[in-house]
């Protein structure tokens, strides 16, 4: 790569949730996700006048170069995949990641990540080289892809919804191994996010699910197909404006989920807070056993369900509207 003396690109990625369909998603039934833009990574690519690499993450207090990292660290797969995507040698720059997703939350942090690297390098390395389409980098599609690879790392078998709804920044109704789509919403609607404070690895929860499917395969795609239902049912009201019919739904794939075995105490604590504060609807979201619950709130009801959710242990609550301006 040419030198390019002190050029600096910054880009960032948000979290997502998903409204419908986790785990089920990753035996090909439909899910449904957004992006959540009040929690965000960003990667900071800065040109070096040495040839290293260096990864910085002070959130994770982490400071290495790519040359030390192991074969199967996220950063340097990401940053690695990137450049041989770009067919350019990983040299002479500083990859600065910056954090507001909680890890291990069900809110997409590791997809994040590695989305804002892959977007800020090909920006980057599209600058420097004075490529075609500089200002632009690479397509959603080819981040999207490189973020899958590095979800690989992350938990074995992932269905890909993380890495296409973070890298599309868009609400999609997604069908592993099918082209993204996205739908209308016809009407905004308002969730409350609420965190368990417990850090649950989806790898282990996507693990434990996949174990008892081999064990009872009949009862396990059963639940999925009834998951799948509920996010297809869900994406009609959603394209209908009919939100007051879509809480119905999210409590009854909370039910399917916790059949699972992947809701835990502190999730359904906070579940039963939010309905009994008034919510429409409440459920984990992503991978489960911790992590992030969402519930379906209106105008009227937020506030008391904001407070009911942090009385009932939430560590925080974020409020994100769907559909409208955030
Ligand atoms: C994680 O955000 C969602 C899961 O369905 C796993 C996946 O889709 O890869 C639990």
């Amino acid at each position: 790569m040419p030198d390019n003396s002190r050029f600096t690109v910054t880009v960032d990625a948000p979290g997502k949730i998903i409204l419908f369909g986790e785990h089920a998603v990753v035996y090909g039934r439909p899910a449904i996700a957004v992006p959540v833009i009040q929690v965000r990574a960003s990667a900071t690519i800065e040109s070096r006048a040495d040839d290293a690499v260096v990864i910085d993450a002070p959130d994770i207090a982490r400071m290495s170069t790519l040359r030390d990292a192991p074969a199967d660290d996220p950063l340097a797969t990401i940053i690695r995949l990137t450049c041989a995507r770009l067919g350019v040698p990983p040299e002479k720059f500083t990859v600065r990641i910056r954090s507001t997703i909680p890890v291990a939350s069900g809110l997409g942090s590791g997809a994040a990540v590695s989305v804002a690297v892959a977007r800020a390098l090909g920006k980057y390395i599209a600058s420097v080289t004075l490529a075609p389409h500089a200002s632009v980098g690479m397509p959603n599609a080819d981040i999207s892809d490189l973020a899958y690879e590095v979800e690989k790392l992350h938990h074995g078998t992932p269905s890909g919804i993380d890495n296409t709804v973070i890298a599309f920044e868009q609400p999609v109704y997604f069908v592993r191994g099918k082209p993204i789509e996205s739908f209308r919403v016809a009407k905004p609607f308002t969730l409350a996010i609420a965190d368990t404070g417990i850090a649950a690895p989806t790898k282990i929860a996507v693990g434990d699910v996949r174990s008892q499917w081999e064990a009872d395969r009949e009862l396990f795609e059963k639940l999925f197909d009834n998951v799948g239902t509920l996010a297809h049912n869900a994406r009609v009201l959603i394209e209908q404006g009919a939100i007051e019919g879509l809480g119905g739904l999210m409590t009854a794939n909370q039910i399917l989920l916790a059949t699972m075995g992947v809701s835990s105490l502190e999730i359904q604590r906070l579940v039963d807070a939010a309905l009994g504060a008034g919510a429409l609807g409440a459920k984990l979201s992503g991978g489960g056993r911790g992590g992030n619950m969402i519930a379906l709130v209106t105008e009227v009801t937020q506030d008391a369900i904001v407070r009911a959710l942090l009385k009932a242990g939430a560590k925080r609550v974020i409020v994100t509207m769907v559909g409208g301006r955030q």
